[in-house]
């Protein structure tokens, strides 16, 4: 068994696990899944299901990692010992392992567009571009593979370089001071879209209750987003939980990474959706959207291509911090059970993953046409079958498994809170969460049908 390392204090593995769910999901994704599903509607939604189902969920899964002090798949297979119970719901780590694969595939390629963005952003590309100029620079860089590949290679070897070093390399130091840098150029960032901006139309478009504009598809990808937002269903936080010391109040912890990661995430959203309204832009653009909005923010404001420079730096750090957590279960798993070296392992999987990743990134340009299932590309399939299924599915499999088949006494060990918050947590956790998640379910499969 190999000696398990342990983060040094509460702020430690905050950051770390903060630095997993805040990534492209925040700052590339949710601002165009918003603009793909209909604004306010889905934001609604996808707050709702952050309090009442990614917040539980995330202590379950907390709480699961630092009960069982191992990689998602033995952690589970000694959780289900403990309880008395079927050794098969160590597959259910075995599930999150693979689901972590498959996003990293996309994942990478999507960070490797932020990398060449921080490149254009220093050329000085960005300079008073329009908002045709700016899409039409983000279609050339779609359309030619082999500058995808640089940096989608370049993407995967970032990431693996720290991953083959261990969980305290040095990147939770990093962590400390670069979060807080993100945060900081997003205020700018909103503030300028603020004075130039519509930000009245991105405030109406984001956040006016109107209840008849929810749809059935909305809430799946909102409830879907809830989970790829907060790294949840997958294992991820569950291994940093496995490092988490025993002393530290999980469910405080939770609330503070919750909250911040949503935040962000909203805020990069109003900051685009007033650009994207006074530039005539198309808000269902899709995930080009922070590609050929901000840009145009960048091109014209003072300092613009410094500021541009820094963000997109700071975005592709975020995006690493979560990238790494992909593999981190995986990686786990394979150095407690086998006599593989970690970096042996590291660079097994990045080999896999990164080849997943060059389908990816054909599916733009060369394999465009090629439609997987249900007229989705490689790209949209495996987006989906990670977000909607596999990560929610996950979630689902965790809160059973804490809620009815671990013995109370060992949840309450970990969790350690007064009977009220208790109680909250059991009913979310035990009858919210699974209701709601099944429901989508049930939903996806009528429409598959
Ligand atoms: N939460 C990350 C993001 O929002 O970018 C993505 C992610 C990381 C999902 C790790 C799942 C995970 F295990």
């Amino acid at each position: 068994m190999a000696h398990r390392s342990a983060w040094k204090n509460r702020w430690t593995f905050m950051l770390a696990t903060a630095g997993s769910a805040i990534g492209l999901g925040n700052i590339w994704k949710l601002p165009y899944m918003i603009g793909v599903n209909g604004g306010s509607a889905f934001v609604l939604v996808f707050i709702a299901c952050i309090f009442f189902v990614g917040i539980p969920l995330m202590m379950t899964e907390i709480l699961l990692g630092r009960r069982a002090q191992k990689n998602p798949l033995d952690g589970m297979a000694t959780l289900a010992n403990e309880a008395k119970t079927s050794l098969h719901w160590k597959w259910l780590g075995g599930m999150g392992m693979v689901t972590g694969l498959l996003i990293l595939g996309f994942y990478s390629v999507i960070g490797g567009w932020v990398l060449s963005y921080i490149i254009e952003a220093a050329r000085g590309v960005f300079t008073n571009v329009t908002g045709a100029q700016s899409t039409a620079n983000f279609d050339a860089l779609l359309a030619s593979p082999l500058t995808l590949l640089c940096w989608h290679t370049v993407f995967m070897v970032m990431t693996m370089g720290v991953v083959a070093r261990g969980v305290n390399s040095g990147l939770e130091k990093a962590n400390n001071i670069l979060i807080p840098a993100l945060f900081a150029i997003l205020l700018v960032l909103l503030g300028y879209s603020m004075s130039v901006g519509d930000m009245a139309a991105a405030y109406q478009f984001m956040f006016s209750l109107d209840f008849s504009k929810i749809t059935p598809v909305a809430v799946l990808s909102a409830l879907g987003h809830a989970f790829f937002s907060l790294s949840l269903g997958m294992g991820a936080v569950m291994v940093y939980g496995s490092y988490l010391k025993r002393d530290i109040s999980i469910a405080r912890t939770t609330v503070y990474i919750a909250l911040a990661d949503t935040m962000l995430g909203l805020l990069v959203g109003l900051a685009i959706y007033a650009l994207v309204f006074a530039n005539h832009l198309e808000p269902s653009a899709g995930p080009g959207l922070i590609f050929q909005s901000l840009p145009i923010a960048f091109g014209h404001m003072p300092w613009g291509n410094l500021i541009g420079t820094l963000f997109f730096m700071l975005v592709a750090f975020a995006a690493w911090t979560s990238a790494i957590s992909l593999v981190e279960p995986a990686i786990a798993w394979i150095t407690e059970n086998t006599k593989i070296k970690r970096a042996s392992a590291t660079v097994g999987l990045g080999i896999m993953v990164w080849l997943l990743g060059v389908a990816v990134l054909l599916s733009f340009n060369e394999w465009k046409g090629v439609k997987i299932v249900f007229g989705l590309s490689i790209f949209e399939t495996l987006d989906k079958l990670t977000s909607t299924i596999l990560l929610p599915l996950g979630g689902l499999l965790m809160a059973i498994f804490a809620g009815y088949w671990m013995k109370k006494d060992h949840v309450q060990d970990e969790l350690n809170l007064n009977d009220a918050h208790f109680k909250w947590w059991r009913t979310l956790n035990n009858i919210v969460a699974p209701i709601a998640i099944l429901a989508v379910f049930l939903y996806l499969f009528e429409v598959i049908k």
